[in-house]
Formats: C-alpha cells, structure tokens, sequence
C-alpha cells in the first residue's frame, strides 16, 4: 500500500481549458504527483448542476479535457484518471452526506450566493444546486483525502466537506481525515477584456487557440486602462498584457519593457508584437501533445477505464465503511 498521502481534485467539463484553468489548477496538479497519491476526476455531475437544460456540453467535454490533462503534464499511472458519473459510489456517499447537513450551511454558502447572481440566464433554483458541495464533499471524502488543489474560489466549499467529514465522524465513528486545501499560488491572469478569463465571457485564451488566434487575441487585449496615447506614460504594475510578459517572456525583455513602458518608449502594440511569439512558443509543445491524444482516443478510453477502476476500488471500500458507521 502507497504510504504516500492522497490528493483529490475535479474539475467541470464545460468547454475547452484555457490558461486560467492552467494556472489555477493544472500546473498545480502536475506539481503534486510526485509527493501524493492523486486523484483527478471530470466532474461530469457537478457541471449538470447548471448545464441540464443543455448537456450536450458536458459529453463533448469530456475527452477534450482529459486530453489537455495530459498534454498539460498529468501523468498515468503517477495520477488516477477517471469520470464522476462512472462511479455511483459518489453519488450514495452524497445521499448519506445529505441526511446529516443542515439546510442552513448550503445556504449561507457564499458560492451559491454569488453564482445566483451570475449566472442570471440559468434558473439554478434545484435541490441538485444548492447540494453541489455536498456532492462535492463526497467526491473528497470517499477517497479519504487529505489535500485537495484548488482554487481560492473553492476554500469555501471545502470548508464545507470539513464540516460534513466532522459532522459525520461526531455523529457515527471517527472515519473521514479532514482533508485541507493546497491553494494554488496564482499569477492573475485575465481575459482579453481585463475580466477574469472565462469561456462564458468570450475573452479567454485557449490552450488549443492556433498562433494566428493568438496573435489577434493578443492584439485586441486591455492595457493599462490610463494610458490612452502612446505618448502617455504606462504602469505595467496594472497590465495583463506584463502579466503575459512575466510569464513567458525572456527576462531582458522583461526588464526593457517594465522600464519603457513607465517611460512611454514602447507603444502597446509593439509590446504586444513581442509577446505573441513567447506565447506561441509556450503552447506549441502542449498542442503537439494534445493531437497526439487526439490521434489515439483509444488511448484516452483506455486510460479512463483503468481510472475508474482504480478509483472505484478504493470508493467501495470507503463507501461501505461509512455505511456501516450509519448502520445502513
Ligand atoms: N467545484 C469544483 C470546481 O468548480 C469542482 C469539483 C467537484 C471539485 N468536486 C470536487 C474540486 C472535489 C475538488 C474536489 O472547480
Ligand atoms: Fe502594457 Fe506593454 Fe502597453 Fe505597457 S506597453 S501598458 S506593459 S501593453
């Protein structure tokens, strides 16, 4: 038996992965997989909570995301793969959780709130909603994990599964570790239009995004909003298109337009001629890998099977102990 310890993590396949979900989580999650036992899995159940009246997004996702997964550095056999709704034993975990949270902490849940007001086209007013941390705190708990990666927007959410897990071992037997969060240390990168990137905003940077998109995307981006002329000096302090810079741009270059930029000595388009080629040449090998995966889909339902196999060994065995706790 692995000593090592476990780390659970899943993400929703609504779409293609952009360089937000790099850097919040799958740079992360390549990081871990040397020091725990992980676990990643394609939350196909959390993304029905608001995609329902649509789902077809959901199935076409799947494959799509385990292929960037891998191209992005996530290795079998060092890390499980596997799919939610393949494994019923999360979603009877997720029942028994729900018998023993009270209404009021899935509704103070800040969230919830917030999604209520983003997501204003969709009526997320379902029992399935409003239990998406339950759900979630099954997911962690049937794998008695100790850390998951995530993102600073998930701390409450996994604050939750902490309260579940201990509500549970008070109440029945001392069975789930209290898993923490391993937040991921994120430069803020921001769509095109200077909000956060999103698919659902139109503004993200895909890893899939060929160079002459990524020319044009880079070229349509939002600078430092107070410099309006060129002849006016700039903060890169406050640019995304720096941020950019910061990232995958040689250091000299770094340095010269930190200083040109305050100066006015460079305009923002030629900044952003320098960045795309450092941008193409960052993705260039993540999209030769992705077609590589998407050359051998075989591979990918191979490697999926194997997942969710693994995994279910281990949610069996956990699922039945909680059972039993409750003495059901
Ligand atoms: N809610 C997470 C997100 O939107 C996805 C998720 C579902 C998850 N189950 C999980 C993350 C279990 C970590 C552990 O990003
Ligand atoms: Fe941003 Fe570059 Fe323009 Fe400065 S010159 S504001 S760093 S894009």
């Amino acid at each position: 038996m692995s000593s090592k310890q476990r780390v659970v993590s899943g993400m929703r396949p609504t779409g293609k992965l952009h360089l937000g979900h790099y850097y919040g989580a799958l740079k992360n999650w390549g990081s871990l997989q040397d020091t725990y036992e992980c676990f990643y899995f394609v939350a196909d159940w959390h993304a029905l909570t608001t995609e329902y009246a649509h789902p077809q997004i959901i199935k076409e996702s799947i494959h799509d995301m385990v292929i960037d997964w891998l191209a992005l550095g996530i290795q079998i056999p060092k890390s499980t793969i596997f799919i939610q709704s393949s494994l019923p034993e999360h979603a009877e975990l997720y029942l028994l959780l729900s018998m023993i949270t009270p209404l009021s902490w899935l509704e103070r849940n800040p969230t919830y709130k917030e999604q209520e007001q983003e997501l204003k086209d969709k009526d997320i007013h379902t029992h399935g909603f409003l239990g998406y941390p339950v759900l979630q705190a099954a997911d962690i708990l049937i794998y008695k994990a100790h850390k998951v990666p995530v993102g600073i927007d998930q701390v409450p959410h996994l604050e939750l599964t902490r309260e579940i897990g201990r509500r549970f071992n008070f109440l029945y037997r001392e069975i789930f570790p209290l898993p923490d969060a391993l937040l991921t240390e994120t430069p803020k990168i921001l769509g095109i239009d200077g909000r956060k990137m999103s698919k659902s905003y139109n503004n993200a940077l895909f890893l899939s995004d060929p160079p002459e998109i990524i020319k044009e995307k880079v070229s349509q981006m939002f600078t430092d909003p107070n410099r309006k002329r060129k002849t006016d000096p700039g903060n890169p302090d406050i640019c995304n298109v720096y941020t950019l810079h910061k990232l995958y741009s040689h250091p000299d270059d770094v340095a010269i337009i930190n200083r040109d930029c305050r100066v006015a000595e460079i305009g923002c388009v030629e900044c952003k001629k320098k960045l795309t080629p450092y941008l193409v040449e960052f993705l260039a090998p993540i999209q030769e890998r992705r077609e590589y995966y998407a050359r051998h889909r075989e591979a990918i339902d191979e490697i999926l099977a194997e997942g969710n196999k693994r995994a279910q060994g281990i949610a069996r065995q956990n699922l039945k102990e909680a059972r039993e706790a409750m003495g059901i």
